[in-house]
């Protein structure tokens, strides 16, 4: 719902902020909240995120990519939905400056060793950290991530850095 976006727009005014998101009223509640914050780094798209870096953004023009808790698509059938996968990971990297980081979160261990995998075979990409990474300062806790610790699960941090 855009929460942690502007949380984290908030503590870091001197850089710009672009989400990207499908459903509609997520993109709703952050424009208010940015509004209602006075936060003037914010930027919201609609549509799909690889889509967005495809086709809108320019080579090497983001310091960072952040997929917090992306959807896991459990079923071996619907993994093709996974926003970290292969062909999605070049165009990732392609719109990092160099050192610029991918981080991802997930409480779905399956889809954090996927990722895993998927992240360390890129051989233009560097692992921060030695396997998954500890939970980051600058990542705000949502209701989403706090419903999956209230229900057990754990959760994982990559970050990863673009040669
Ligand atoms: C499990 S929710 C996590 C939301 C949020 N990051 C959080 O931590 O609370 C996944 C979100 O990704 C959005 N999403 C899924 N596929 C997407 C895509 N290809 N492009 C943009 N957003 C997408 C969904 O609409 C959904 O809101």
């Amino acid at each position: 719902m855009g929460d942690a976006t502007a949380d984290m727009a908030a503590e870091d005014t001197e850089r710009d902020y672009l989400a990207v998101e499908v459903h509609t009223p997520g993109i709703a509640n952050l424009l208010a909240l940015a509004e209602a914050r006075g936060l003037t780094n914010v930027r919201v798209a609609r549509g799909d995120a690889i889509e967005l870096l495809r086709r809108h953004l320019e080579p090497a023009s983001l310091d960072a990519v952040n997929v917090f808790f992306p959807d896991p698509w459990p079923k071996l059938r619907h993994h093709k939905r996974r926003l970290i996968q292969p062909g999605h990971v070049d165009v990732v990297r392609s719109r990092l400056i160099p050192g610029g980081a991918l981080r991802c979160a997930t409480d779905s261990a399956a889809y954090a060793e996927h990722m895993l995998r998927t992240l360390t075979a890129d051989d233009q990409l560097i692992n921060a950290f030695d396997g998954f990474a500890p939970r980051p300062t600058y990542r705000p806790l949502t209701k989403f991530e706090q419903r999956g610790i209230d229900a057990g699960r754990s959760v994982f941090d990559l970050v990863f850095l673009r040669r």
